[in-house]
């Protein structure tokens, strides 16, 4: 049984869901062994965890969550906390992502650490627009990134933001549960 200081540590983690599950499972059959892979905020490091212990490959993994850094590190990888990928000044064959996306009202925005793992602004894009613009920086020239989304986030909007930095967009998978649809994009540079 868990100790109240590691309870009160995991609640203010983002626990693995359908969501984690759908990214993870996709990923792991686009990685190989040598690839080095990059995962922006990655809550309790399972979506890391999982790539590492398929495919073998190598996992940077981020967060601003000084709790999920912690959490996140009891995996076999490098994790790095920062905003974004601010700190990050290699390139990776691959790029993965399941960004806060709901969107919320700003009346109804929460001061902690659960509401950076859920909020994704008005729109449910302040995180996947600046990630998208930091896509070329990140990506090796061949390197590609899966972003989770839902139809909650606008995935017609991402696509067109997407194309406004010279990227290229297909979705890969799709899930259903109540309210939306959880879908994994493949990202890559236009060459
Ligand atoms: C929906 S959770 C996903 C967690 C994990 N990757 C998973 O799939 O279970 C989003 C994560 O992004 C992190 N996050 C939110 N804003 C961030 C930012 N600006 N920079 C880095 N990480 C951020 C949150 O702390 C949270 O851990």
């Amino acid at each position: 049984m868990s100790n109240p200081r590691d309870r009160l540590e995991r609640e203010q983690v983002y626990q693995p869901a359908e969501d984690s599950q759908l990214l993870a499972t996709t990923v792991s059959d686009e990685i190989g062994p040598t690839d080095r892979v990059l995962e922006v905020g990655t809550g309790s490091g399972y979506v890391a965890g999982q790539i590492v212990g398929k495919t073998g490959a190598t996992v940077v993994a981020t967060d601003i969550n000084p709790h999920a850094c912690r959490s996140a590190a009891a995996h076999p990888i490098e994790v790095v906390r920062t905003d974004l990928a601010d700190a990050i000044k290699s390139q990776f064959d691959v790029v993965v992502c399941n960004p806060p996306y709901l969107p919320t009202d700003p009346d109804d925005e929460l001061d902690d650490w659960m509401e950076y793992a859920l909020s994704g602004g008005p729109d449910g894009r302040a995180l996947v627009d600046p990630l998208l613009e930091e896509l070329p920086r990140l990506l090796t020239d061949d390197g590609r990134a899966y972003l989770l989304v839902s139809t909650l986030t606008g995935i017609d909007a991402i696509t067109e933001r997407a194309t406004a930095f010279d990227l290229q967009i297909e979705t890969i998978a799709e899930e259903p549960v109540p309210f939306e649809t959880l879908t994994v994009l493949k990202i890559t540079l236009k060459h």
